[in-house]
Order: C-alpha cells, then sequence, then structure tokens
C-alpha cells in the first residue's frame, strides 16, 4: 500500500515535498490558516488516503506542536488508518530525568501527548540516554534511524587523515559507528554540565591525536557550548584546529558565533534540522525508512 506524505506543521512545506519526491510517494495538500485571534485552523482538502506520513520539523517544537496535534488527529477523522510520524529530530528527550527536586520529566508528558495520535515514529538519533529505546515512553512503533555512518563517510572523504571525539559518554553511540565508517579511531572525553550554557570537558591522554584532524562528533548543537570547550581544551594542548559534527543543528542563539571564536575549522551538520551548517544529507534514510 502507498503512503501519501504531508507537512505537519505550518511553516514552509519545501522539505515535506522533498520526502515525499524521495521516497515515491504522493504529496497530500494540508491548508493552514491563522485566524484573527491567533487561533490555527488546519484543513486537508483532498481524499485521505489508508497511510500517511506526516513530516514535521519539531526544533524550537511548543508553538509548532499544536499545530501538528490539530493534523493528526484530523487526519485519523477523515479516514487514515495507519499514520506515520517523521520527524528528523525528535524534541524533548534531553529531558529524561528530574534534574532538581520539583521537575517535571517533560519527555514522558510530550510522549503521553503524542502518542495516542500516530502509529509509528521515524526518527534520526533520538536523544536515548536514560531511555533505552523509543518505546519506554512511546505507545507507538518507533523506527530509529541514525546518521552516523553517513557522517563517518562525510569524514573518510573530506578531512584529512581524522580521529573522532565524542564530548561526552552520551556521545559513544555516535562516534564508535562514525568512527567504523570512516574506518579511523576515537576517543570519548568527560564533560560536566552545571547549567545550560555552562559545561566543563575533562581532556585527557591525547597521544592519538599526534599529526592528526580532530572531528568531534555530538548528536546537538544547541548553545553550542559542548563544542566550544571542547575545542578550546584540545587547541589549549597544541591540537590542531577540529572539524565540529552534528547531527541536528539546533543552534541556540549565538551558536555559531560561539563555534567560531573558540576556533572551530569548519561547523557542519545533518539535515535533520535547516540550517546553513547542513552538509550531510539524511533524507535519503528517511525516504528508504518510507519505503520499507
Ligand atoms: C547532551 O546530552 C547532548 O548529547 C549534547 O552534548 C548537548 O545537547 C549539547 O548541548 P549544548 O550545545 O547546549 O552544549
Amino acid at each position: 500500500m502507498t503512503i501519501a506524505v504531508c507537512n505537519g506543521t505550518h511553516g514552509d512545506d519545501a522539505r515535506a515535498r522533498t520526502l515525499a519526491r524521495r521516497a515515491g510517494a504522493a504529496y497530500l495538500e494540508v491548508e493552514w490558516h491563522r485566524f484573527p485571534d491567533g487561533e490555527t485552523g488546519v484543513r486537508v482538502p483532498g481524499p485521505v488516503p489508508a497511510r500517511v506520513a506526516v513530516f514535521a520539523d519539531l526544533d524550537r517544537p511548543d508553538p509548532k506542536f499544536l499545530p501538528l496535534v490539530f493534523l493528526l488527529d484530523a487526519l485519523r477523522d477523515l479516514g487514515a488508518e495507519h499514520v506515520t510520524l517523521v520527524a528528523p529530530y525528535l524534541p524533548y528527550l534531553r529531558q529524561d530525568a528530574r534534574f532538581r527536586d520539583g521537575e517535571a520529566i517533560t519527555s514522558r508528558t510530550f510522549a503521553a501527548a503524542l502518542s495516542p495520535l500516530v502509529d509509528r515514529i521515524v526518527t534520526v538519533d533520538p536523544h536515548l540516554h536514560r531511555y533505552r529505546s523509543l518505546e519506554e515512553i512511546y505507545a507507538a512503533e518507533g523506527v530509529v534511524l541514525s546518521a552516523a555512518e553517513t557522517i563517518g563517510r562525510w569524514t573518510g572523504a573530506h578531512v584529512d587523515s581524522p580521529v573522532l571525539i565524542g564530548p561526552d559518554t552520551e556521545s559513544r553511540q555516535w562516534v564508535e559507528r562514525a568512527a567504523a565508517a570512516a574506518d579511523t579511531s576515537f576517543m570519548v572525553l568527560e564533560k560536566k554540565r552545571r547549567g545550560d550554557r555552562d559545561v566543563s570537558i575533562r581532556v585527557g591522554e591525547l597521544d592519538m591525536l599526534a599529526g592528526r584532524t580532530p572531528v568531534l562528533v555530538d548528536d546537538i548543537i544547541s548553545s553550542g557550548h559542548t563544542m566550544a570547550e571542547t575545542v578550546r581544551g584540545l587547541l589549549a594542548r597544541g591540537m590542531k584546529s577540529p572539524v565540529c559534527i552534528g547531527v541536528h543543528a539546533v543552534f541556540a542563539d549565538g551558536a555559531g558565533r560561539l563555534l567560531a571564536d573558540a576556533g572551530a575549522a569548519r561547523v557542519v551538520t545533518s539535515n535533520t534540522i535547516a540550517h546553513p551548517s547542513n552538509g550531510i544529507d539524511v533524507f535519503g534514510l528517511l525516504a528508504d525508512a518510507l519505503r520499507a
């Protein structure tokens, strides 16, 4: 049975159309309306097929979430039997514990709100740290794709004599696979986070890096402090200026400047989130998952 792709947020639909084209799927038009009072209207003018994939860019998710809920619910109401959410970046997963007394564990709340509306979620490198799988908090089937091999191949093709470096233990899962695909070695550093924009990185033994190009690989570049601190730590120890690679280009205000000022040679990201630093294409992975 074929699947139709539509745009799940009321923004630009170019990326949803690209996914439909690359998956060989039909594109299902969605009309969005903003009422004068600020509320959102959504309409699917054509017939709704049995299987639908909703593409949603969910970085900076809060204003996008309610329109997405309206569309997902409407699709079922209009006859969809199986709804797939394609969210290349799945937000809120970093809030996976009560870090301070009284804090909400919003990863669970977000998952509980989304789960009844979708049968399947396709995403790339979700931040699974304390959760081992999406199914721990989502009631829908989780299809977890990884950009790690694509990052490794990109590194092998574009960086001279690379050594891959994960800035913290969570990054091991990406850096290890990327290094295997680049046919090179890797190391994982230690990070301490004290606040949103306050991290320190312990750079230990660096013999492995002599004469090589450090390539930092992390899942998310948000404030940029994790990468920037690592860049500064390596440069202070006389290493070559590092290449920084992130799967998800969240880039909070000032993150790009911070990385440039820290001394990164180059910053490259995958296109799970549209950003000028995108250089690694993962839409092929998403399209393959939809075709499968
Ligand atoms: C942490 O758990 C993640 O893997 C990233 O290291 C983190 O999200 C990066 O955030 P920031 O750019 O704000 O340091």
